[in-house]
């Protein structure tokens, strides 16, 4: 069953959010200073703290944050601007073509994974054709956030594995990897669940 993200976000239940950017992505940039630049996309961007921590670090970036949710951009758009982020109501399903081919950078956190399995290739297809020629996918995905011993509440509605990720991704030769690592800092409860993966779009 498809989740309905606005329901949830006007009825107050979004425990996904933790009020703070993702901790690898902040490592990320930390290490890698500078190198996201140019037009950057954060689809399922929800309250944006992602966004923002990324036009901190990269004033001159055009980011934006998109999101199904009306209710989840209403919030971000009331949090303290970082620079020049923009927010926009939008499907990642239904990006417009003035979009396609144009992103230099997406950062993915957590909107894969929320994403139904069953939807999940339509999702490779939709940042493939967002990310310009070399534009390259950065992404935290959540490992298997749901087993017998550890259900955490805050974690999105369906698990991925490494599995699943190499064949969605890399089986078609359409993403390159730059970088593949369990990050060293994750939010409390995720950590060594989650995967970094850098992918850069190849040339076919
Ligand atoms: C688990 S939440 C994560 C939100 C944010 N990345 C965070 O970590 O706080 C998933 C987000 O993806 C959004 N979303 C789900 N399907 C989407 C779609 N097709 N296009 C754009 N956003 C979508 C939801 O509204 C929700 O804000």
């Amino acid at each position: 069953m498809e989740t309905n993200w606005e329901e949830l976000y006007r009825d107050g239940i979004s425990p996904w959010d933790k009020g703070a950017p993702a901790p690898p992505l902040v490592n990320w940039m930390q290490k890698n200073p500078g190198l996201l630049q140019g037009r950057i996309l954060v689809p399922g961007c929800g309250f944006g703290h992602d966004v923002r921590e990324i036009v901190k670090a990269s004033p001159s970036a055009e980011v934006l944050g998109i999101d199904i949710s009306p209710t989840a951009l209403q919030a971000a758009g009331k949090l303290p601007k970082a620079g020049s982020e923009t927010y926009e109501q939008m499907d990642l399903f239904a990006l417009p073509d003035t979009l396609k081919n144009s992103f230099d950078w997406i950062w993915e956190h957590t909107c894969f994974c929320a994403i139904s399995p069953a939807r999940r290739d339509e999702y490779v297809d939709a940042v493939h054709g967002a990310l310009d020629n070399d534009g390259q996918l950065l992404a935290v995905f959540y490992l298997d956030p749901y087993d017998e011993d550890h259900r955490p509440g805050g974690g999105p509605p369906h698990g991925t594995s490494r599995e699943e990720l190499e064949d969605r991704f890399l089986s078609g030769g359409r993403f390159i990897v730059e970088e593949k690592f369990v990050p060293e800092v994750s939010y409390e409860g995720r950590e060594e669940r989650e995967m970094i993966m850098r992918l850069k779009k190849a040339h076919l």
